[in-house]
């Protein structure tokens, strides 16, 4: 140790300006070192306060040494002191910013205890629950669920289906033609015919889907609107398999329920009905929503004509066989209360979300 440097590195009282200069270079290396392994904004505050505290930090140690040095010295050594005392201060100030970008980086990136935004989760249509309750109720029974196109030709849609030449409903005031002989299907009734094409009996199927038709848009109307057809065709199938297979389902969906079957007609079935549940709005007594009736129609029904049988390709003097076709749409009118058929279709949120599931 030479004269002049105290044990600790720092100047002697009695140092020389090259003593006094070491100690400073001394003092700037091992701060820029301190500094750079301050982790903490804790940390680099204890390391400032040791480097350049005013009261006992080491340049102020150094500092007081200053007059112990000849007059003509002290402007250089104090020279020193400031380079020192800068490039600390600006090692200080750069470790800071260090600490304070990795402190954001590390810790957490939500706050936790703020409360959360609101989030949409999408939801079922009303009418897309109510077909999937019915098709369920159907599966229970073995039926299978087939589907077809929407873009139908004349034969599936009407021929084949046993209307009459000049039917009104093949005219183009009620059906939306697309081609001469290629029409937007006005029921899902044709997928009877291609299912029958498809598979031999014993055939069990309820085919959902659209259907499409010139018909204003009013409460009770939609030019498209979806519709559940149900076909069963096998040997020995009658009437009672149909009248006690649709008031099954009308009891598991609407829960125990008086229903009554109307003679009524349809091309495509003989003999022909519709069939009738109690108004559930007002419980038979006549409401607006059944026109003082009591009763909701919710389906058409009958025997599968052997024409139909015929046309798609089934021996009609040895199956039999049953369809209905019903609009979902109606029934979740009847099922959720809701006054107008329009509301199905707005896709407005503050109307679905009250249905949503
Ligand atoms: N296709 C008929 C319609 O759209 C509904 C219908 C009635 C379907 C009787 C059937 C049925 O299968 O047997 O109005």
């Amino acid at each position: 140790m030479s004269r002049g440097e105290s044990p600790d590195g720092g100047a002697s009282p009695r140092g020389t300006l090259r003593d006094f200069v070491a100690a400073a270079e001394q003092l700037q290396v091992d701060g820029l070192a301190l500094i750079k392994g301050a982790s903490s904004a804790n940390s680099l505050d204890e390391v400032r306060t040791t480097l350049v505290g005013r009261k006992q930090g080491r340049l102020t140690d150094l500092m007081k040494g200053l007059p112990a040095l000849p007059p003509e010295e002290r402007r250089d050594a104090g020279a020193a002191l400031n380079r020192v005392k800068t490039a600390l201060e600006e090692a200080l100030d750069a470790q800071a910013a260090v600490v304070a970008s990795s402190a954001r980086a590390d810790g957490p990136r939500v706050d936790l205890s703020m409360p959360s935004r609101m989030q949409y989760t999408g939801a079922k249509h009303p009418v897309t629950l109510v077909i999937e309750e019915i098709v369920e109720i159907f599966r229970m029974l073995g039926f299978t669920v087939a589907a077809g196109p929407e873009a139908e030709t004349d034969w599936y849609n009407f021929t084949a289906l046993n209307f009459p030449p000049n039917h009104p409903a093949m005219d183009a005031h009620d059906t939306i033609y697309l081609a001469d002989d290629v029409v937007l299907r006005t029921h899902t009734s044709p997928v009877q015919i291609r299912t029958l094409q498809e598979y031999k009996p014993p055939v069990r199927v309820v085919i959902p889907g659209n259907v499409y038709r010139l018909d204003p848009f009013d409460a009770s109307h939609a030019p498209m609107f979806a519709q559940i057809e149900g076909l069963s065709v096998d040997e020995g199938v009658s009437f009672v398999d149909l009248k006690a297979t649709l008031s099954h389902f009308a009891n598991e969906f609407f829960g125990a329920t008086k229903t009554r079957f109307r003679p009524s007609y349809f091309p495509f079935t003989e003999p022909s009905a519709e069939m009738d549940v109690e108004c559930r709005l007002c419980k038979g007594a006549g409401c607006a929503a059944c026109k003082g009736t009591g009763w909701m129609e919710i389906l058409g029904a009958g025997m599968v004509h052997p024409n139909v049988l015929t046309a798609s390709g089934v021996d009609s003097e040895r199956y039999t066989g049953w369809a209905f076709g019903m609009g979902p749409a109606r029934i979740a009118l009847q099922r959720y209360g809701i006054p107008d058929i329009r509301l199905l279709y707005d896709s407005d949120v503050r109307f679905l979300e009250q249905l949503a599931r």
